[in-house]
């Protein structure tokens, strides 16, 4: 079994806990919850055993704590992905794990697709585009985070991260799913269908792809944010289980 543990114990890291413990990641065990008000480190984590650890927390926090993970040989599945919008940090976390021989592993989060998106940029004339469907702005109350996004916005994709970073880690995994910062882009549209969510455009100069996400309205008390929280549960089992893809 690998030793598994979590940093944060909010809305995503709760999500991630209880599947966990359901046994959604067959091939792990938890050894525990690192949270400031549990009085619980990441060092306590490592020193339990872990040997991967989900980050739910801020990315100020993985900033902070990313490295002397990996340091110790941890490998880290982190949410708050907008982290990497630092190229300087993504470099210094791309030589601390080529260090150490841990890795970090980007889950998906509200995107869908990075397995072609990985394969796309291997051939001429990559791009990808993160599409962001915001349907019925003026039902939104104020204070939701899409209400301030701009109507109809095409620019790079850090130049869309910029306008809101705290909610759009997505863009940032993505980049780095598609090869990076330079051929990625984002777009924020209103869905002809009215249909709120993300979509992936690829295209190369031999094959275009369309990998839509649509949120529908909570059923069972399940939100959309079981995706993205889950998501760094299904990249735990990728990298744990015997036979994977
Ligand atoms: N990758 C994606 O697609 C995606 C999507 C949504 C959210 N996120 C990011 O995931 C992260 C978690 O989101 P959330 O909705 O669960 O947030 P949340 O605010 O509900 O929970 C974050 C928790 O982390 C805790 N925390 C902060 N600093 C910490 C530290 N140093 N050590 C331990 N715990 C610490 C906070 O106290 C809080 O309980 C955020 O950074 C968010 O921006 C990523």
């Amino acid at each position: 079994m690998t030793k598994v543990g979590i940093i944060g114990a909010g809305r995503l890291g709760s999500i991630v806990r209880e599947a966990i413990e359901q046994g959604k990641a067959p091939e792990c065990e938890l050894v525990g919850v690192a949270s400031r008000s549990l009085g619980v480190s990441a060092q306590d984590l490592i020193d339990r055993g872990a040997s991967i650890i989900i980050e739910a927390s801020k990315p100020d926090a993985l900033k902070e704590q990313l490295i002397g993970i990996l340091e110790q040989g941890v490998s880290v599945i982190p949410l708050s992905t907008g982290a990497f919008a630092d190229a300087e940090f993504l470099e210094k976390t791309r030589e601390a794990a080529r260090r150490s021989g841990a890795r970090v592993y980007l889950p998906h989060g509200a995107e869908g697709g990075f397995d072609l998106a990985a394969t796309f940029s291997l051939i001429p004339g990559m791009k990808g585009t993160v599409v962001q469907y915001i349907p019925e702005r003026s039902k939104m109350p104020d204070g939701n985070p899409m209400k301030a996004l701009p109507e109809s916005f095409k620019g790079t994709a850090l130049e869309g991260f910029a306008l809101s970073p705290s909610h759009l880690n997505v863009v940032i995994e993505t980049s780095i799913a598609c090869g990076g910062f330079e051929n990625t882009f984002y777009e924020t549209r209103i869905p002809a269908d009215g249909k709120g969510g993300f979509a992936l455009e690829l295209e190369n100069d031999a094959a275009a792809a369309e990998i839509r996400i649509v949120n529908k309205p909570p059923k069972d008390g399940i939100p959309m944010m079981s995706v993205i929280a889950l998501s760094a549960v299904s990249t735990l089992n990728r990298v744990t289980q015997p036979v994977t893809f």
